[in-house]
Protein backbone atom coordinates (compact mmCIF):
# COMPACT_ATOMS: atom_id res chain seq x y z
CA UNK A 1 0.00 0.00 0.00
CA UNK A 2 0.94 3.88 -0.86
CA UNK A 3 3.10 4.84 2.42
CA UNK A 4 3.71 8.30 3.41
CA UNK A 5 2.29 11.77 2.94
CA UNK A 6 1.05 12.17 -1.28
CA UNK A 7 4.09 13.37 -3.79
CA UNK A 8 3.28 15.95 -6.09
CA UNK A 9 4.90 14.79 -9.39
CA UNK A 10 7.53 17.79 -10.98
CA UNK A 11 6.61 18.22 -14.94
CA UNK A 12 9.32 19.54 -17.04
CA UNK A 13 8.98 20.72 -20.67
CA UNK A 14 10.25 18.00 -23.07
CA UNK A 15 12.90 16.99 -24.13
CA UNK A 16 13.37 17.43 -20.15
CA UNK A 17 12.36 14.62 -18.16
CA UNK A 18 11.39 14.14 -14.10
CA UNK A 19 14.56 12.35 -12.13
CA UNK A 20 14.96 9.03 -11.53
CA UNK A 21 12.79 7.26 -8.61
CA UNK A 22 14.79 5.91 -5.65
CA UNK A 23 12.30 5.35 -3.68
CA UNK A 24 11.73 1.57 -2.55
CA UNK A 25 8.05 1.72 -1.39
CA UNK A 26 5.05 2.53 -3.78
CA UNK A 27 3.24 6.08 -2.77
CA UNK A 28 0.44 8.10 -3.96
CA UNK A 29 1.54 10.37 -6.63
CA UNK A 30 -0.79 13.17 -7.51
CA UNK A 31 -0.48 14.36 -11.18
CA UNK A 32 -1.71 17.74 -12.49
CA UNK A 33 -2.60 17.94 -16.45
CA UNK A 34 -4.20 21.35 -18.86
CA UNK A 35 -5.20 20.58 -21.59
CA UNK A 36 -4.67 23.77 -23.88
CA UNK A 37 -5.40 25.08 -27.46
CA UNK A 38 -2.51 27.35 -28.43
CA UNK A 39 -1.29 28.65 -31.77
CA UNK A 40 2.86 27.68 -32.04
CA UNK A 41 5.18 27.96 -34.63
CA UNK A 42 5.28 23.79 -36.68
CA UNK A 43 8.57 25.00 -38.99
CA UNK A 44 10.01 28.69 -39.39
CA UNK A 45 7.40 30.50 -40.17
CA UNK A 46 4.61 28.12 -40.71
CA UNK A 47 1.89 28.52 -37.34
CA UNK A 48 -0.41 25.87 -36.51
CA UNK A 49 -3.15 25.52 -33.74
CA UNK A 50 -1.86 22.64 -31.36
CA UNK A 51 -3.94 21.44 -28.84
CA UNK A 52 -1.67 19.77 -25.73
CA UNK A 53 -1.29 18.88 -22.32
CA UNK A 54 0.29 21.45 -20.52
CA UNK A 55 0.89 24.00 -23.81
CA UNK A 56 3.73 21.26 -25.07
CA UNK A 57 3.63 18.32 -27.74
CA UNK A 58 4.37 16.22 -26.57
CA UNK A 59 2.85 17.09 -22.86
CA UNK A 60 5.23 16.44 -20.39
CA UNK A 61 6.52 12.95 -19.33
CA UNK A 62 5.09 11.33 -16.13
CA UNK A 63 7.71 9.32 -14.23
CA UNK A 64 5.96 7.24 -11.52
CA UNK A 65 6.99 4.05 -9.70
CA UNK A 66 5.30 0.59 -10.20
CA UNK A 67 2.85 0.07 -7.47
CA UNK A 68 1.94 3.72 -6.95
CA UNK A 69 -1.25 4.90 -7.37
CA UNK A 70 -1.78 8.07 -9.37
CA UNK A 71 -4.16 10.86 -8.53
CA UNK A 72 -4.57 12.47 -12.18
CA UNK A 73 -6.00 15.80 -12.27
CA UNK A 74 -7.04 16.80 -15.84
CA UNK A 75 -8.07 20.50 -16.50
CA UNK A 76 -9.24 22.10 -19.35
CA UNK A 77 -8.09 25.61 -20.03
CA UNK A 78 -11.41 27.85 -19.65
CA UNK A 79 -10.47 28.78 -22.94
CA UNK A 80 -10.43 26.00 -24.98
CA UNK A 81 -13.11 25.38 -27.90
CA UNK A 82 -12.76 21.42 -27.01
CA UNK A 83 -14.01 19.20 -24.59
CA UNK A 84 -11.19 17.05 -23.38
CA UNK A 85 -9.99 13.76 -21.88
CA UNK A 86 -6.95 11.58 -21.48
CA UNK A 87 -6.69 7.84 -22.03
CA UNK A 88 -3.35 6.55 -20.56
CA UNK A 89 -1.88 2.84 -21.38
CA UNK A 90 -0.32 2.53 -18.38
CA UNK A 91 -4.12 2.05 -16.52
CA UNK A 92 -5.97 -0.93 -16.59
CA UNK A 93 -9.58 -0.30 -16.50
CA UNK A 94 -12.21 1.23 -18.82
CA UNK A 95 -10.71 3.66 -22.09
CA UNK A 96 -7.41 4.31 -19.91
CA UNK A 97 -9.03 6.51 -17.98
CA UNK A 98 -10.67 8.55 -21.05
CA UNK A 99 -14.84 7.08 -19.75
CA UNK A 100 -13.83 9.08 -16.61
CA UNK A 101 -11.88 12.41 -17.18
CA UNK A 102 -13.97 13.84 -20.42
CA UNK A 103 -14.03 17.65 -19.59
CA UNK A 104 -15.58 20.64 -20.68
CA UNK A 105 -13.74 23.74 -21.19
CA UNK A 106 -12.84 25.67 -17.81
CA UNK A 107 -13.78 22.06 -15.72
CA UNK A 108 -11.28 19.42 -14.17
CA UNK A 109 -11.81 15.92 -13.43
CA UNK A 110 -9.83 13.23 -11.27
CA UNK A 111 -9.58 9.89 -11.43
CA UNK A 112 -7.33 7.59 -9.69
CA UNK A 113 -5.29 4.40 -10.96
CA UNK A 114 -2.44 2.16 -10.01
CA UNK A 115 0.10 1.79 -11.93
CA UNK A 116 0.12 -1.85 -12.23
CA UNK A 117 3.48 -2.75 -15.02
CA UNK A 118 6.65 -1.12 -15.30
CA UNK A 119 7.18 0.26 -19.01
CA UNK A 120 7.22 2.84 -21.09
CA UNK A 121 3.75 4.15 -22.23
CA UNK A 122 2.03 6.76 -24.22
CA UNK A 123 -1.22 8.60 -23.18
CA UNK A 124 -3.35 10.65 -25.53
CA UNK A 125 -6.20 12.33 -25.23
CA UNK A 126 -9.49 10.05 -26.85
CA UNK A 127 -12.09 12.71 -27.22
CA UNK A 128 -13.91 12.17 -30.74
CA UNK A 129 -12.92 12.52 -33.28
CA UNK A 130 -9.91 10.55 -31.69
CA UNK A 131 -7.86 10.85 -34.87
CA UNK A 132 -7.98 14.93 -34.79
CA UNK A 133 -7.30 15.70 -31.28
CA UNK A 134 -3.99 13.37 -31.67
CA UNK A 135 -3.24 14.99 -34.70
CA UNK A 136 -3.19 18.55 -33.46
CA UNK A 137 -0.80 16.98 -30.90
CA UNK A 138 -2.61 15.68 -27.89
CA UNK A 139 0.03 12.84 -26.93
CA UNK A 140 2.97 12.52 -23.96
CA UNK A 141 4.81 9.39 -21.89
CA UNK A 142 4.22 7.97 -18.89
CA UNK A 143 7.16 5.95 -17.48
CA UNK A 144 6.36 3.57 -14.72
CA UNK A 145 9.65 2.48 -13.10
CA UNK A 146 10.27 -1.10 -12.28
CA UNK A 147 10.69 -1.20 -8.28
CA UNK A 148 14.37 -1.63 -8.49
CA UNK A 149 14.60 1.38 -10.66
CA UNK A 150 16.37 2.00 -13.82
CA UNK A 151 19.84 1.33 -14.87
CA UNK A 152 21.55 4.72 -14.55
CA UNK A 153 22.46 6.51 -17.92
CA UNK A 154 24.73 9.93 -18.66
CA UNK A 155 21.72 11.84 -19.89
CA UNK A 156 18.08 11.31 -20.12
CA UNK A 157 15.89 12.87 -22.94
CA UNK A 158 12.41 12.94 -24.01
CA UNK A 159 11.38 12.23 -27.73
CA UNK A 160 7.87 11.53 -29.12
CA UNK A 161 7.35 11.99 -32.65
CA UNK A 162 4.01 12.95 -34.60
CA UNK A 163 2.05 13.06 -37.97
CA UNK A 164 0.80 16.65 -38.74
CA UNK A 165 -1.86 17.37 -41.78
CA UNK A 166 -2.02 21.19 -42.64
CA UNK A 167 -4.12 22.53 -45.54
CA UNK A 168 -0.47 24.39 -47.20
CA UNK A 169 1.98 22.19 -48.57
CA UNK A 170 5.23 21.73 -46.75
CA UNK A 171 7.10 25.32 -45.19
CA UNK A 172 3.80 27.00 -47.16
CA UNK A 173 4.42 30.00 -44.41
CA UNK A 174 1.53 31.43 -42.11
CA UNK A 175 -1.17 30.19 -40.14
CA UNK A 176 -2.05 26.81 -41.19
CA UNK A 177 -5.43 24.85 -40.60
CA UNK A 178 -5.46 21.26 -40.24
CA UNK A 179 -6.68 19.05 -43.51
CA UNK A 180 -8.96 16.22 -43.13
CA UNK A 181 -8.14 15.34 -46.16
CA UNK A 182 -4.89 14.12 -45.77
CA UNK A 183 -5.69 12.68 -42.54
CA UNK A 184 -7.90 10.40 -44.29
CA UNK A 185 -5.16 9.85 -47.03
CA UNK A 186 -2.74 9.27 -43.92
CA UNK A 187 -0.69 11.51 -46.02
CA UNK A 188 0.68 13.70 -43.62
CA UNK A 189 2.57 17.46 -44.55
CA UNK A 190 5.32 17.18 -41.76
CA UNK A 191 6.08 14.14 -39.14
CA UNK A 192 8.07 15.90 -36.78
CA UNK A 193 9.55 14.96 -33.28
CA UNK A 194 8.28 17.26 -30.31
CA UNK A 195 5.88 18.78 -32.22
CA UNK A 196 8.27 21.35 -34.42
CA UNK A 197 10.87 21.17 -36.85
CA UNK A 198 13.88 22.13 -35.40
CA UNK A 199 12.52 21.56 -31.98
CA UNK A 200 15.88 18.75 -31.86
CA UNK A 201 18.38 20.68 -34.01
CA UNK A 202 21.09 23.52 -34.06
CA UNK A 203 20.73 25.23 -31.18
CA UNK A 204 18.07 22.71 -29.86
CA UNK A 205 20.03 20.25 -30.03
CA UNK A 206 20.41 17.01 -27.48
CA UNK A 207 23.55 17.07 -25.78
CA UNK A 208 26.25 14.57 -24.52
CA UNK A 209 29.71 13.54 -23.89
CA UNK A 210 32.62 11.64 -25.13
CA UNK A 211 32.09 8.49 -23.04
CA UNK A 212 29.09 9.00 -22.02
CA UNK A 213 25.63 7.01 -21.89
CA UNK A 214 22.56 8.37 -23.41
CA UNK A 215 18.87 7.09 -22.46
CA UNK A 216 15.91 8.49 -25.02
CA UNK A 217 12.46 7.67 -23.98
CA UNK A 218 11.23 7.57 -27.45
CA UNK A 219 7.05 7.24 -28.21
CA UNK A 220 5.02 7.97 -31.21
CA UNK A 221 1.84 9.73 -30.92
CA UNK A 222 1.15 9.00 -34.90
CA UNK A 223 -2.13 9.11 -34.92
CA UNK A 224 -1.31 7.59 -38.44
CA UNK A 225 2.14 5.81 -39.26
CA UNK A 226 4.65 4.27 -37.32
CA UNK A 227 8.39 4.97 -36.73
CA UNK A 228 11.29 3.03 -38.09
CA UNK A 229 13.64 5.00 -35.38
CA UNK A 230 17.09 5.21 -36.16
CA UNK A 231 20.00 7.45 -34.41
CA UNK A 232 22.61 8.32 -37.68
CA UNK A 233 26.37 7.29 -36.34
CA UNK A 234 24.58 5.09 -33.09
CA UNK A 235 23.88 1.76 -32.37
CA UNK A 236 21.02 1.01 -29.54
CA UNK A 237 23.18 -0.87 -26.72
CA UNK A 238 19.54 -1.83 -25.05
CA UNK A 239 16.56 -1.22 -26.56
CA UNK A 240 13.37 -1.82 -24.68
CA UNK A 241 11.22 -3.44 -27.29
CA UNK A 242 7.64 -1.81 -27.56
CA UNK A 243 8.57 -0.20 -24.14
CA UNK A 244 8.34 -3.75 -22.48
CA UNK A 245 10.30 -5.65 -20.81
CA UNK A 246 12.19 -7.28 -23.53
CA UNK A 247 15.45 -5.69 -24.09
CA UNK A 248 17.56 -6.22 -27.26
CA UNK A 249 21.20 -5.15 -27.92
CA UNK A 250 23.03 -3.84 -30.87
CA UNK A 251 19.91 -2.50 -32.61
CA UNK A 252 20.28 -0.33 -35.65
CA UNK A 253 16.64 1.11 -36.34
CA UNK A 254 13.63 0.12 -33.56
CA UNK A 255 10.33 -0.07 -35.26
CA UNK A 256 7.59 1.62 -32.88
CA UNK A 257 3.96 1.62 -33.35
CA UNK A 258 1.53 4.33 -33.73
CA UNK A 259 0.76 4.70 -29.79
CA UNK A 260 3.74 2.54 -29.21
CA UNK A 261 6.76 3.67 -27.47
CA UNK A 262 10.69 2.68 -26.63
CA UNK A 263 13.77 2.99 -24.21
CA UNK A 264 16.61 3.09 -25.83
CA UNK A 265 20.49 3.31 -24.48
CA UNK A 266 23.26 4.28 -26.20
CA UNK A 267 27.19 4.67 -26.02
CA UNK A 268 28.70 8.18 -27.33
CA UNK A 269 32.66 7.20 -27.68
CA UNK A 270 33.36 10.18 -30.39
CA UNK A 271 32.61 13.52 -30.83
CA UNK A 272 30.19 14.81 -33.42
CA UNK A 273 26.40 15.11 -34.14
CA UNK A 274 24.57 12.09 -34.63
CA UNK A 275 21.28 12.48 -36.20
CA UNK A 276 18.09 10.84 -35.28
CA UNK A 277 15.39 10.10 -37.57
CA UNK A 278 12.33 7.99 -39.15
CA UNK A 279 14.14 5.79 -41.10
CA UNK A 280 11.45 6.27 -43.38
CA UNK A 281 14.12 8.80 -44.58
CA UNK A 282 11.75 10.98 -46.90
CA UNK A 283 9.98 11.96 -43.50
CA UNK A 284 13.29 12.95 -42.33
CA UNK A 285 14.37 15.04 -45.07
CA UNK A 286 11.67 16.14 -46.81
CA UNK A 287 8.80 16.48 -43.91
CA UNK A 288 10.79 17.40 -40.61
CA UNK A 289 11.67 14.37 -38.61
CA UNK A 290 14.90 15.03 -37.51
CA UNK A 291 16.26 15.48 -34.41
CA UNK A 292 20.34 15.82 -33.17
CA UNK A 293 22.75 14.94 -30.04
CA UNK A 294 25.89 16.59 -30.44
CA UNK A 295 28.69 14.94 -28.49
CA UNK A 296 31.59 17.43 -26.74
CA UNK A 297 35.08 15.94 -25.99
CA UNK A 298 38.32 14.51 -27.81
CA UNK A 299 38.48 12.75 -30.74
CA UNK A 300 38.69 9.43 -30.51
CA UNK A 301 40.73 8.01 -33.92
CA UNK A 302 41.16 4.40 -32.59
CA UNK A 303 37.04 4.68 -32.82
CA UNK A 304 36.23 6.63 -35.68
CA UNK A 305 38.90 8.88 -38.05
CA UNK A 306 38.12 11.13 -40.73
CA UNK A 307 40.25 10.20 -43.89
CA UNK A 308 41.54 13.20 -45.88
CA UNK A 309 39.07 15.42 -48.02
CA UNK A 310 37.40 13.89 -51.14
CA UNK A 311 39.18 14.72 -54.07
CA UNK A 312 37.63 14.39 -57.84
CA UNK A 313 39.34 11.33 -59.54
CA UNK A 314 38.22 11.25 -63.02
CA UNK A 315 39.05 14.98 -65.10
CA UNK A 316 40.12 12.78 -68.16
CA UNK A 317 36.77 14.44 -70.29
CA UNK A 318 37.42 17.54 -69.62
CA UNK A 319 39.41 18.86 -72.68
CA UNK A 320 37.57 17.49 -75.26
CA UNK A 321 34.52 18.99 -73.90
CA UNK A 322 36.23 22.83 -73.43
CA UNK A 323 37.23 22.47 -77.34
CA UNK A 324 33.61 21.13 -78.01
CA UNK A 325 32.51 24.82 -77.25
CA UNK A 326 33.75 27.27 -79.57
CA UNK A 327 30.50 28.92 -80.99
CA UNK A 328 27.83 30.36 -79.54
CA UNK A 329 25.38 27.83 -80.50
CA UNK A 330 28.20 25.24 -79.43
CA UNK A 331 27.96 26.81 -76.18
CA UNK A 332 23.85 26.98 -75.82
CA UNK A 333 24.42 22.93 -77.14
CA UNK A 334 26.57 22.43 -74.16
CA UNK A 335 24.79 24.54 -71.95
CA UNK A 336 21.91 22.38 -72.65
CA UNK A 337 23.89 19.06 -72.16
CA UNK A 338 25.37 20.04 -68.75
CA UNK A 339 21.96 21.21 -67.96
CA UNK A 340 20.33 17.92 -68.90
CA UNK A 341 23.65 15.90 -67.33
CA UNK A 342 23.76 17.16 -63.95
CA UNK A 343 21.53 20.26 -62.80
CA UNK A 344 18.25 18.37 -64.08
CA UNK A 345 18.59 15.67 -61.63
CA UNK A 346 17.78 17.75 -58.98
CA UNK A 347 16.69 21.40 -60.56
CA UNK A 348 14.01 19.03 -62.62
CA UNK A 349 13.91 18.82 -66.43
CA UNK A 350 11.31 21.85 -66.71
CA UNK A 351 14.17 23.82 -64.04
CA UNK A 352 10.82 23.89 -61.63
CA UNK A 353 12.10 22.16 -58.82
CA UNK A 354 10.72 20.22 -56.25
CA UNK A 355 8.74 22.02 -53.57
CA UNK A 356 10.37 21.27 -49.85
CA UNK A 357 14.06 20.00 -51.45
CA UNK A 358 15.16 21.84 -54.89
CA UNK A 359 14.55 25.44 -55.66
CA UNK A 360 13.57 26.68 -59.09
CA UNK A 361 15.73 27.69 -61.24
CA UNK A 362 12.86 28.65 -63.77
CA UNK A 363 12.06 32.53 -62.89
CA UNK A 364 14.44 32.74 -60.26
CA UNK A 365 14.09 36.16 -58.25
CA UNK A 366 17.01 34.45 -56.30
CA UNK A 367 18.94 33.56 -59.87
CA UNK A 368 17.93 36.76 -61.91
CA UNK A 369 18.98 39.68 -58.65
CA UNK A 370 22.47 38.69 -59.25
CA UNK A 371 23.73 36.13 -61.54
CA UNK A 372 27.21 36.89 -61.00
CA UNK A 373 26.83 34.89 -57.67
CA UNK A 374 25.89 31.85 -59.67
CA UNK A 375 28.83 31.22 -60.22
CA UNK A 376 30.21 30.65 -56.96
CA UNK A 377 26.78 28.79 -56.37
CA UNK A 378 28.02 26.46 -59.09
CA UNK A 379 31.69 26.19 -58.39
CA UNK A 380 31.36 25.89 -54.50
CA UNK A 381 28.26 24.19 -53.99
CA UNK A 382 25.51 26.13 -51.29
CA UNK A 383 23.72 25.05 -47.93
CA UNK A 384 21.92 27.02 -45.78
CA UNK A 385 18.99 29.23 -45.65
CA UNK A 386 17.87 31.01 -48.76
CA UNK A 387 14.74 32.41 -50.32
CA UNK A 388 13.73 31.72 -53.37
CA UNK A 389 10.27 33.04 -55.02
CA UNK A 390 9.45 33.36 -51.90
CA UNK A 391 9.38 29.87 -50.55
CA UNK A 392 12.58 29.06 -48.04
CA UNK A 393 15.07 26.05 -48.75
CA UNK A 394 17.48 24.53 -46.31
CA UNK A 395 19.09 21.94 -48.18
CA UNK A 396 22.84 21.39 -49.84
CA UNK A 397 23.75 21.48 -53.61
CA UNK A 398 27.38 19.98 -53.65
CA UNK A 399 30.06 21.52 -55.24
CA UNK A 400 30.69 21.24 -58.86
CA UNK A 401 33.61 23.14 -59.43
CA UNK A 402 35.69 19.86 -59.41
CA UNK A 403 33.70 17.68 -62.13
CA UNK A 404 32.88 20.99 -64.45
CA UNK A 405 35.44 23.01 -66.37
CA UNK A 406 35.06 26.86 -66.25
CA UNK A 407 33.64 26.81 -69.82
CA UNK A 408 30.95 23.99 -69.09
CA UNK A 409 30.12 26.42 -66.04
CA UNK A 410 29.93 29.62 -67.96
CA UNK A 411 27.87 27.89 -71.05
CA UNK A 412 25.50 26.56 -68.33
CA UNK A 413 24.25 29.24 -66.59
CA UNK A 414 24.50 31.18 -70.27
CA UNK A 415 21.79 28.73 -70.97
CA UNK A 416 20.16 29.21 -67.35
CA UNK A 417 19.98 32.51 -68.04
CA UNK A 418 18.52 32.37 -71.27
CA UNK A 419 15.44 29.75 -70.98
CA UNK A 420 12.88 29.18 -68.27
CA UNK A 421 11.61 32.81 -68.23
CA UNK A 422 14.87 34.19 -66.83
CA UNK A 423 16.41 37.76 -67.98
CA UNK A 424 18.71 36.93 -70.08
CA UNK A 425 22.48 37.59 -70.24
CA UNK A 426 26.20 35.96 -70.65
CA UNK A 427 28.62 34.14 -68.42
CA UNK A 428 32.05 34.30 -69.37
CA UNK A 429 34.35 30.96 -68.86
CA UNK A 430 36.93 34.07 -67.75
CA UNK A 431 34.52 35.43 -65.02
CA UNK A 432 34.14 31.54 -63.87
CA UNK A 433 37.74 31.31 -64.01
CA UNK A 434 38.07 34.31 -61.68
CA UNK A 435 35.64 33.53 -59.07
CA UNK A 436 37.32 29.66 -59.28
CA UNK A 437 41.14 31.18 -58.54
C1 LIG B 1 20.50 26.22 -55.38
C2 LIG B 1 22.16 26.38 -59.94
C3 LIG B 1 23.01 21.59 -59.81
C4 LIG B 1 20.76 21.34 -55.55
C5 LIG B 1 20.89 26.68 -56.62
C6 LIG B 1 20.86 28.07 -57.04
C7 LIG B 1 21.32 28.11 -58.31
C8 LIG B 1 21.66 26.76 -58.69
C9 LIG B 1 21.47 29.35 -59.19
C10 LIG B 1 20.39 29.27 -56.22
C11 LIG B 1 18.91 29.26 -55.97
C12 LIG B 1 18.05 29.48 -57.19
O1 LIG B 1 18.31 30.39 -58.00
O2 LIG B 1 17.06 28.74 -57.34
C13 LIG B 1 22.54 25.09 -60.30
C14 LIG B 1 23.13 24.74 -61.56
C15 LIG B 1 23.40 23.40 -61.50
C16 LIG B 1 22.94 22.91 -60.23
C17 LIG B 1 23.39 25.70 -62.71
C18 LIG B 1 24.10 22.52 -62.53
C19 LIG B 1 25.27 22.93 -63.10
C20 LIG B 1 22.46 21.10 -58.65
C21 LIG B 1 22.45 19.70 -58.29
C22 LIG B 1 21.81 19.65 -57.08
C23 LIG B 1 21.43 21.00 -56.70
C24 LIG B 1 23.02 18.55 -59.09
C25 LIG B 1 21.50 18.44 -56.21
C26 LIG B 1 22.39 17.44 -56.01
C27 LIG B 1 20.53 22.65 -55.13
C28 LIG B 1 20.00 22.99 -53.84
C29 LIG B 1 19.95 24.39 -53.77
C30 LIG B 1 20.43 24.88 -55.04
C31 LIG B 1 19.55 22.01 -52.76
C32 LIG B 1 19.50 25.21 -52.57
C33 LIG B 1 20.62 25.23 -51.51
C34 LIG B 1 20.17 25.84 -50.20
O3 LIG B 1 19.03 25.58 -49.78
O4 LIG B 1 20.96 26.55 -49.56
N1 LIG B 1 21.39 25.90 -57.64
N2 LIG B 1 22.42 23.97 -59.53
N3 LIG B 1 21.83 21.85 -57.68
N4 LIG B 1 20.78 23.80 -55.82
FE1 LIG B 1 21.61 23.89 -57.66
CU1 LIG C 1 -8.59 16.44 -27.00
Amino acid sequence: APQGAPIEEKLVDPPGVPAPIHRNHPARVIVRLETREVVKEIADGVRYDFWTFNGSTPGPLIRVREGDTVELHLRNDPNSHMTHNIDLHAVMGPGGGAVSTATAPGHESVFTFKAMRSGVFVYHCATPPVPMHIANGMYGLIVVEPPQGLPKADHEYYVMQGDFYTTGTYHEPGLQSFDMQKLLAEQPTYVLFNGREGSLTGDNALKSGVGDTVRLFVGNGGPNLASSFHVIGGIFDDANVEGGTLVNHNVQTTLIPAGGATMVELSTPVPGALLLVDHSVTRAFMKGAMGQIDISGPAQPAIYEKGPNTTFVSKAALPAQQSMAASAGDKAADGKRVFTQICSACHQGNAMGLPGAFPPLAMSDYLNSDPQRAIGIVLHGLSGKITVNSTGYESVMPALGPQLSDDEIANVLTYVLNNFNNKGGTISASEVKAVRA
